[in-house]
This record gives structure tokens, sequence and C-alpha cells, in this order.
């Protein structure tokens, strides 16, 4: 029986540049979807697959990440005042308890192998799971907790996969595939950001993981990779060389980029959607989108 994973770790220290100027001063985390900061659904998703100690790994200016875990006693007697319970269980949701979550520096943005490493000390010697709040992933089952219950079964290191077009793949970290069995694979090497035509297949790694502690060693010996950043997708590959598992895993559910401009438009208007309250209102709005359009040129 492999061991259960109540640790996860979030890299939130990156620049954010593609949100420029909005993340110049609010953490790309704490942007929302309709009402809801992207950190929160990431916390969401990892309540739901049995995490227990939140670990972020931020950055200066990130502060507006630190207040937003923090309890509310005035805006909650407030509401409970005039009787707001669906609201009082909203603010509810966004609390942690004393002691769950711990917040560690990553002093310069050297990648996100490095701001996984910086967080090692808090690690031990149990398995944990990295979670990348931009990613977000809408699904029955979250993504998390699908690949939770598939790594009782196989140990080892996983990684969240999709297929994507082959021209994407330049983009992202590719894995290469030894065996396929529904929706776990058996890697055989992994690649960050190959180069166009060179791709080993079209499974992009996307920001979900479950990790070793091994993986954590291994970066104290992987030099600078692509983009010259210190790349997890390297830390981890280097777990094949030395003859341990990694795993694909081929998750059910619908992810949305939203660390890109695309991404997170294409994410508010299927969050949008999804809710019954703006559902209505939304789908008139969108079918009036063309002369709407037309009005706005
Ligand atoms: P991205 O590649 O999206 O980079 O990082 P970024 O800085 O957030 O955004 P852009 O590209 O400048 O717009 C992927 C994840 O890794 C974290 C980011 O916070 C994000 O969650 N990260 C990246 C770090 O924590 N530290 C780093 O040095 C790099």
């Amino acid at each position: 029986m492999n061991r259960k994973v109540t640790k996860a770790i979030f890299p939130v220290a990156g620049l954010g540049t593609r949100f420029l100027p909005a993340t110049k001063s609010v953490p790309k985390e704490i942007m929302t979807l309709v009402d809801q900061p992207l950190i929160q659904y990431a916390i969401d998703e990892a309540r739901a697959a049995g995490i227990e100690d939140f670990i972020f790994v931020t950055s200066r200016g990130k502060s507006a990440l630190e207040d937003y875990f923090d309890h509310s006693p005035d805006l909650e007697a407030s509401l409970m005042k005039s009787g707001k319970d669906q609201l009082l269980e909203v603010l509810r949701n966004t609390y942690m308890d004393s002691g769950a979550i711990a917040y560690i520096r990553q002093h310069k943005a050297l990648g996100l192998g490095h701001a996984v490493s910086c967080a090692s000390r808090l690690i031990g010697d149990e398995p944990f799971a990295v979670i990348l709040p931009d990613d977000v992933i809408a699904g029955e089952k979250s993504c998390l907790q699908q690949m939770v219950e598939a790594y009782e079964e196989t140990g080892g290191a996983m990684v969240a996969t999709m297929e994507v077009a082959p021209e994407q793949t330049a983009s992202y970290g590719v894995i290469d595939v030894a065996e396929k069995n529904d929706r776990v694979m058996s890697v055989n090497a992994m690649v960050e950001k190959p180069a166009l035509g060179t791709a080993p297949s079209n499974y992009a790694v996307i920001g979900r993981y479950i990790l070793t502690p091994d993986v954590l060693k291994n970066m104290e010996n992987i030099g600078a990779g692509a983009g010259g950043e210190l790349q997890l997708t390297d830390a981890i590959a280097s777990e094949i060389d030395q003859g341990r598992d990694v795993y694909g895993y081929l998750f059910d559910g619908q992810r949305f980029d939203c660390g890109s401009k695309a991404g997170f438009l294409q994410a508010t208007v299927a969050f949008a959607l999804a809710r019954p309250d703006l559902r209505d209102e939304f789908t008139t709005y969108l079918s009036d989108l063309g002369p709407i359009k037309h009005a706005a040129q």
C-alpha cells in the first residue's frame, strides 16, 4: 500500500508577466473566475483529494494571497446578523485551519522546479502533490482525487496529462509513453518544451503532480533547462534515469489554461454558464454578442 498523500505544494511565486499590468499589484492566483479567485478552485480541488497541509511557495508582492485565507470576524458577524447564511458558508469555505497552511519564500523566480524544491524542508519523507492554480480543471471528480486514487495502486511519481494538438507541444512538458493502461501510462522519457516537430507524443503535462521526496533530491543535481529555468520536468525525468517508475495520468475533466488571457476568458465564460444564477442572463448576452461586438467597434 502506498502512503497517503496529505501535503500539497502550490507554487505561486511566478512573475505572471502575461497579465501585466494587473499582476503588478494583484497576484495572478487572486484573479477571479466569476466571483472566486483561482486559488480557491485549487484549494477546493486539493481538499476533495484529501489534502490536509497546504504549502504555498510565494514571492514579493503576494500578500493579498496570504490575506485571502485570513478569518474575517467582522464580515462574518455582519452576514450572520443579516441572516445571509449562504454567503456565510461561502466565506467560511475560504478559511484555513490554524497550522494547516504554510508560506515559504522563493526569493528569485528561478523556475517551477526551484519553486517546488523551496518547500523541501516541509515535505520530509512523504509523497506530496503539486498544484498549479493557473491550470483550472473542471470535472465531476477532481483531477487530483483521480490521481490520488490511481497513485494508491501505482506509487512512483505521477503527472497529469492531456492530449494537445501537435503544434502546441512546444509549450508544454511532453511524455514519451511506454505503455498505456486505461488512464494510466508508464513513462519512458519526459522533455520540457520540445522544439517543434521533435515531441515524443502529443501527451502534455498539466499542472497536477504527485511526487516523492526523491524528485526533490534530484533538483539538487539538475542544471538550468528550457528557458534557462530549473525545470520540474527535468527532476521528474531523472527518476526514470535512476530506474524508478514515472506515470502519466490521463485525467477526466476539462482544463483551462488560466495563465493565458485566452484561456482565462474561456474559463470565465464556461464557469459563468455553469452557474444557475447567471446562466440565463449570460446566455442571452452571448446570443446578442454579434450586435454588441459591432457596437464596440
Ligand atoms: P508560469 O510558467 O505560468 O509563469 O508558471 P508565471 O511567472 O506564473 O507567468 P508568466 O509566464 O510570466 O505570465 C507556472 C507556475 O509556476 C509558478 C507560477 O507561479 C505558476 O503557478 N512559478 C514559476 C514559481 O512559483 N516560481 C518560478 O520561478 C516560476
